[in-house]
């Protein structure tokens, strides 16, 4: 697959101005959103060529706003949250699609603009109830963890959505489960709920099935469809075994074409089991009710210690759902690295070891670290660090009540911990990598990709064309250098 536009180089963005423009009474900005870096960076260039004047940044100077792509709604949108800090009484420059660019370049001269240039009018408003501008991709716009899409009875029009998208994974339908998941997603970031089927016009995503699941669930509450995924044998084996640590939907598809039903049938199995499976299952109770913010910073104490121990000057971050904000997660993910480049490596191992000596190890899964050079445009590559997937036994506060009953308590309750370490160079990447959503890192690896013709992993960001890294000191540094508003892990919950 080969990026929409290849990347280009350009000089500095303070070249975009001219130093003698032949129109004065023109001012030309080029809106990014749906241009995209590169291009944007060559047609500001073929301007400059031909005698205009094209501005940088967006300022009450400008006269002609060029988009690209972009609906009348999306244009006004964008003019609104731009010209709010403009002094009043600025008059708004023409808010114009790339038509009149063209034309004007083909003539050597601004051409006058007409009706059918200007955006603002180019597109009928149909009546919707009220228009949401919503980028396509979910790194471009804001998702919080609890949204407007939610349900106190019953699944939410989100749920459903999501359910049919796991259930397509399950299938190995690989296009469904994107779409849907996009779909789902979509919802996660509106600023209101849908309450009737027309507001849903004009987002992205919403192809005609997901529609139709929406129309149902608004019209009867239910999606026949969802009822029947949710109840199905197929679906409710694949649930159960996919949450097993360990197992996958081929492993889990392949147990169920062999008949298998329940834990039960795969306890009466254990020669087909990897020693992770094993521990999966012995700890299944314990490891399905999720981790909880208390859970958290006892182990995140226990943590910091070992490494501490280990290797002085050697710190831990949260990352996962955890850092997004999640009151509970299915595990708690940790990044290990040390400020001096190198001395990361063979530190995970010294780090279990602590841990073990205090008993707080059930189990361990060490990945020693690869070789990352192998970037490669697919979401699911697994990243090269050193990691370990343990389940911790972590001690319980005497007394804690235990689904809500005062219960003997147990002692303690086995918890997944995720710990990877990390060398400081490549820290932003595995920061941002690792703090998901995993629909929020393939929205933007795709992106990079799609829109940059740029390779990202949780290793690094690889420019292809110029067989270049781009060395980031932060998270921001790679939103920006992607041309991304920075979005902070609170709104990652895509
Ligand atoms: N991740 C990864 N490589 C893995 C496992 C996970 O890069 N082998 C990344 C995923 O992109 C994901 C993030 O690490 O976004 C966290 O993964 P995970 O713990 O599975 O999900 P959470 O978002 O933390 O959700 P939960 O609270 O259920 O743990
Ligand atoms: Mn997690
Ligand atoms: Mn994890």
């Amino acid at each position: 697959m080969l990026p929409k536009r290849r990347r280009t180089r350009v000089g500095s963005p303070g070249a975009a101005a001219p130093s003698a423009a032949r129109f004065p009474g023109v001012a030309i900005y080029l809106a990014e959103p749906r241009m995209g870096r590169s291009r944007r960076a060559f047609l500001t260039r073929l301007a400059l060529s031909k005698g205009f004047r094209v501005l940088d940044a967006y300022s009450p100077e400008v006269t002609h706003v060029v988009m690209e792509q972009t609906s009348a709604e999306e244009a006004i949108c964008w003019q609104e949250r731009r010209v709010a800090a403009f002094p009043p009484g600025c008059t708004h420059p023409a808010l114009l699609d790339i038509s009149w660019f063209t034309e004007s370049m083909a003539a050597g001269q601004p051409v006058p603009v007409e009706c059918r240039h200007r955006l603002e009018v180019a597109m009928p408003r149909k009546g919707l109830p009220s228009p949401v501008w919503m980028p396509s991709y979910a790194c471009q716009r804001r998702t919080p963890l609890t949204h407007y899409n939610t349900s106190l009875s019953g699944p939410s029009l989100q749920e459903a959505l999501e359910t049919l998208a796991e259930a397509a994974g399950f299938e190995g339908s690989e296009g469904r489960f994107l779409s849907f998941c996009r779909a789902a997603s979509v919802l996660k970031a509106l600023p209101s709920p849908v309450t009737a089927l027309s507001q849903l016009q004009g987002l992205p995503h919403f192809g005609e099935h997901s529609c139709r699941v929406v129309q149902e669930l608004l019209e009867h509450g239910v999606c026949e469809e969802v009822e029947r995924v949710r109840l199905s044998e197929r679906y409710q084996t694949m649930k159960l075994f996919t949450q097993i640590f360990g197992v996958g939907v081929r492993t889990a598809d392949r147990w169920y074409r062999e008949g298998l039903r329940t834990l039960d049938d795969l306890r009466g199995q254990p020669q087909r089991l990897t020693q992770q499976q094993k521990a999966g299952l012995q700890h299944y109770q314990d490891l399905s009710a999720l981790v909880q913010r208390p859970d958290l910073e006892a182990l995140q104490q226990v943590v910091e210690a070992a490494v501490g121990q280990a290797l002085p000057g050697a710190t831990v971050t949260l990352t996962g759902g955890f850092r997004r904000g999640k009151l509970q997660g299915h595990d708690v993910d940790f990044l290990i690295t040390h400020p001096e480049e190198g001395r990361e490596a063979g530190l995970l191992p010294r780090v279990m070891c602590c841990l073990k000596k205090q008993g707080l190890v059930l189990y361990h899964q060490h990945h020693r670290s690869e070789d990352p050079t192998h970037l490669t445009q697919q979401s699911h590559t697994m990243d090269a660090f050193e990691r370990s997937f343990c389940i911790f036994r972590l001690p319980q506060p005497p007394g804690s009540a235990v689904g809500g009953h005062q219960r003997p308590c147990p002692a303690w309750k086995a918890v997944r911990v995720d710990l990877v370490a990390v060398p400081i160079s490549q820290f932003p990447f595995a920061l941002l990598g690792w703090t998901g959503s995993r629909h929020f890192e393939r929205e933007l690896r795709r992106f990079s990709w799609k829109e940059r013709g740029l390779l990202l992993n949780s290793h690094g960001l690889f420019d292809p064309e110029q067989k270049t890294f781009f060395h980031a000191a932060s998270e921001e540094d790679i939103f920006r250098h992607l041309g991304l508003e920075y979005l902070p892990p609170e709104q990652r919950n895509a």
